[in-house]
């Protein structure tokens, strides 16, 4: 099975588990894009829901579907929140945030009763931090969040996009980018960057997820906090 269809098995997977009437927030990147195009397949053949995205374009892909797409204005507490992750360790601790959403992404798996994430196989790993985990940092504090967070040993890299132009957030901020290489106590690091003054949020998600579906050439397996 290759990667692509992974993400797709899991997203319609997870689809399946939204009942008629629900709350649900959805998530940002390409599984989560799997998940959102699955359940507007079934908001056409009549499932009524509210949702909620963490990212304008998911907003849009949802409008796009014919989903009723509010805001926390409207919706303020959620039943289910579906999104990927770049990796999941050890007690369904998370890295999120490598399509740069992670702010909007923690609000909403905050705001929902349950937290299910989507991933293929090779996002599980034993030990978290081999995938650059983002911090996002309010524009003026950049150089002095960068010193501070080099100075942790995160080794942080500014995100830009393919022409070099610096990557911004739904949230006009910029992402430090953290090699850490190693994460072995998340709530540590988690402490110690939420720490530093001009960090707005980080990519770690820890006791937050219910459960990860999981897709791989095995099928689809659930692990359980
Ligand atoms: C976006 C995220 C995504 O969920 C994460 O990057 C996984 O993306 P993909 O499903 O494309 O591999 O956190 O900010």
């Amino acid at each position: 099975m290759t990667q692509d269809q992974a993400k797709e098995l899991v997203g319609r997977r997870a689809a399946e588990q939204v009942e008629d009437g629900m709350r649900v927030g959805l998530g940002t990147g390409s599984t989560a894009t799997m998940f959102i195009k699955a359940l507007g397949e079934r908001v056409k053949q009549g499932l009524k829901i509210r949702c909620v995205a963490s990212s304008d374009a998911s907003h849009r892909l949802g409008q796009s579907l014919g989903m009723e797409m509010l805001t926390f204005h409207e919706l303020p507490e959620l039943d289910l929140y579906i999104d990927g992750a770049d990796e999941v360790g050890p007690g369904l601790a998370l890295i999120k945030g490598g399509g740069g959403a992670l702010l909007r992404e923690k609000i909403v798996a905050s705001a929902a009763q349950r937290f299910l994430v989507v991933v293929d196989s090779s996002k599980v790993v034993p030990e978290l931090g081999r995938f650059p985990l983002p911090v996002e940092v309010i524009k003026m504090a950049l150089p002095v969040v960068e010193r501070k967070l080099s100075s942790l040993g995160l080794h942080p890299h500014l995100r830009r996009h393919a022409d070099g132009a610096e990557y911004l957030t739904d949230e006009n901020n910029y992402i430090l980018d953290c090699a850490c290489g190693s994460i072995p106590d998340p709530s540590r690091t988690a402490a110690a960057i939420r720490s530093v003054v001009g960090v707005v949020e980080h990519g770690l998600f820890l006791r937050m997820a219910g459960a990860v579906l999981v897709a791989g050439d095995q099928g689809v397996t659930e692990l359980r906090a």
